[in-house]
């Protein structure tokens, strides 16, 4: 039986992006039960217009303020648990849900694996495409599979955790599959007991700081949601991505001549022998931190968050990111890319 989603015309997309920037729709179909979905794809709108799969919209820049196709709003729910054995549970989440309030509620049934992921704004189904990390955890550490519609034929295809070729917030959904399919529900192996991974950066601080010594599955999840609310801006209040660009791995060479330049300049070690620089550093000791104009500037307290104070265009941050690109690679010889998806 086929489902029609209703189809809005000329929708204002400031709400659907976290940045806060005016968009209109042309088209716009909100996917609330995936045989609607099934039914948009099949249909005549959707093989002749462009399209566009809008999730929390946390990491998408509106550079126009016309998309002239459709745009699609996932909103599908549901939380089920698919196995549950002496310490395993898989658990699927539909890709509507929200990403806080679904670590939130494994962190409550006492099921590990997510929890140092709390607090990251957006929604399941995204969350894979850029395999989100923080705090020493990836998606892809959890990860069990993903079911994703093909966004020609309507067909539904499971894609293991090979499948989805995650690196550091890259997977096959952001490169060689980009716009062939939508992401519906992504299953977790989760753990009934484990180790919690206090390791990096201040979370030992913090929780020195509150007197919590050994610290609950819950304790940490709070202490996550507090350091990330002390150094992220509040999307309610100030328009923002999260981070703007990503991390860049250079070659061990080309670290070491800047360490002698700059000996504090924190790092991390891939495994491949090349360094993780934080982009965060390179932006504020290119002299950008906390730099503002009247619509758009750089976070005071993150300098890898860019931030849209009001009334300004997708265009702003656009120019502004290259300026910022401009002075990190003038000074570093650093290219740094945007994690953020222009539209
Ligand atoms: N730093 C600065 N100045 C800044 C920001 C950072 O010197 O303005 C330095 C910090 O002192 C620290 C280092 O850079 O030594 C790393 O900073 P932080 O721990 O804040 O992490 P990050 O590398 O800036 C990454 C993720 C965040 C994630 C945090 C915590 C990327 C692109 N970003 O940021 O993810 O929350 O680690 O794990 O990998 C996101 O993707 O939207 C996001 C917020």
């Amino acid at each position: 039986m086929c489902i029609f989603a209703p189809m809005k015309t000329n929708v204002n997309l400031k709400d659907y992006n976290s940045f806060g920037f005016h968009a209109v729709a042309k088209h716009f179909a909100e996917i609330n039960e995936i045989q609607e979905l099934e039914s948009l794809i099949r249909s005549d709108v959707f093989k002749h217009e462009k399209y566009l799969i809008l999730s929390g919209g946390n990491n998408v820049l509106f550079r126009d303020d016309f998309f002239d196709g459709v745009v699609v709003h996932i909103n599908t729910k549901g939380i089920e648990t698919l196995e549950e054995q002496k310490n395993n549970v898989v658990v699927r989440a539909q890709a509507g849900e929200d990403w806080p309030e679904f670590v939130r509620f494994c962190v409550e049934k006492g099921w590990h694996g997510v929890e140092n992921l709390a607090h990251i704004p957006g929604k399941v189904g995204a969350a894979p495409v850029q395999n989100i990390g923080a705090y020493g955890m990836e998606l892809k550490d959890k990860f069990l599979r993903c079911e994703a519609m093909d966004l020609t034929t309507g067909e539904t295809k499971v894609f293991t955790k090979e499948e989805c070729r995650f690196g550091y917030r890259e997977s096959v959904f952001k490169n060689e599959l980009k716009g062939q399919y939508i992401i519906t529900s992504v299953d977790f192996l989760l753990k009934k007991d484990a180790p919690l991974n206090l390791e990096y950066g201040n979370i030992k601080a913090y929780l020195e700081q509150n007197g919590i010594e050994r610290p609950t599955l819950q304790q940490l999840h709070d202490a996550i949601c507090a350091i990330r609310d002390a150094k992220l801006p509040d999307v309610k209040q100030i328009g923002c991505a999260g981070s703007f660009f990503k991390n860049p791995v250079i070659e061990k060479s080309q670290f070491e001549d800047l360490q002698k330049d700059y000996p504090n300049i924190p790092h991390y070690d891939e495994p491949d022998g090349r360094v993780k620089v934080p982009a965060g550093w390179l932006i504020e000791q290119s002299g950008w931190k906390g730099w503002r104009n009247e619509h758009v500037g750089v976070y005071e307290k993150q300098a890898l968050v860019l931030v849209h104070f009001g009334g300004g265009k997708g265009e702003d941050i656009v120019y502004l990111a290259k300026c910022i690109q401009v002075s990190v690679e003038e000074k570093f010889g650093i290219k740094i890319c945007p994690e953020v998806n222009f539209v």
